[in-house]
């Protein structure tokens, strides 16, 4: 299913109904939800509007489908960007914050511990780079074709760094894939990858049993065959 929105902020503001709406659905079908969380720009307006949201904070439990290799007060941690904009605004138990310890001078090693923490996931938070990469799976990528680890380490060699990402196996287990992405540089990847043959890593987050979403903004939507039709 694909949302085009007028702008930035419309997206962020359908985002966050999605995810009240979600979150309300879990806690009352299984006393809590989970979600992981995407890093990347994009999705900072939202977690600045789930401020004042309705999620049941208590019952809420954080992951991350990706974070750099770094320490959680570094500049570029995910996790650092999602705390700023969100977590350290709202009564969510410290124990409900699952990050990645990209501290971890050994990434392979966090990539393992991060696995033993996760729970099944009500909702899967993505991006898109312009290259087509979503997570820390990037074209070229050896966990492009994971089949076993839930969570592994990976060598960005274009970025000179490792990244530590959730892997297709766990992404495709979510129950619902929301992919967010904004702004007129993503327009061309956008239309490959909802239009065209599959090659890139986002192309392949098919979920097995859940919901697959795309909100998109406009000036990302540009070039598909949707783009106007289905503003809203
Ligand atoms: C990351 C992300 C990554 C991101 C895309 C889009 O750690 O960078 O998880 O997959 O979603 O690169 O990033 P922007 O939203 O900044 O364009």
């Amino acid at each position: 299913m694909i949302e085009i929105f007028a702008n930035a902020h419309e997206l962020a503001r359908g985002a966050a109904e999605y995810f009240v709406a979600r979150s309300g659905e879990a806690v009352a079908r299984k006393g809590l939800f989970t979600v992981a969380m995407s890093g990347g720009s994009t999705p900072k307006l939202l977690y600045e509007l789930l401020v004042d949201a309705q999620v049941p904070w208590a019952k809420t439990h954080f992951f991350w489908s990706d974070e750099r290799h770094v320490p959680p007060d570094h500049p570029d941690s995910n996790y650092r960007m999602a705390y700023e904009a969100l977590l350290s605004k709202v009564p969510v138990p410290e124990g409900n914050v699952h990050r990645m310890h990209g501290e971890n001078p050994d990434a392979a090693e966090a990539a393992a511990e991060y696995e033993q923490t996760l729970l099944p996931l009500d909702l899967i938070l993505l991006g898109l780079g312009t290259d087509g990469h979503t997570a820390s799976i990037f074209p070229s990528s050896d966990v492009l074709h994971e089949t076993k680890r839930l969570v592994a380490a990976t060598w960005v060699e274009k970025l000179n760094t490792y990244r530590i990402t959730m892997t297709l196996p766990l992404l495709n287990s979510g129950a619902a894939v929301l992919f967010l992405v904004s702004g007129a540089e993503k327009a061309q990847i956008v239309k490959e990858v909802i239009e065209g043959p599959p090659k890139y890593p986002a192309q392949f987050v098919q979920p097995a049993h859940g919901q697959l979403l795309w909100m998109l903004d406009e000036d990302a939507a540009a070039k598909t065959r949707i783009s106007r039709k289905g503003a809203k």
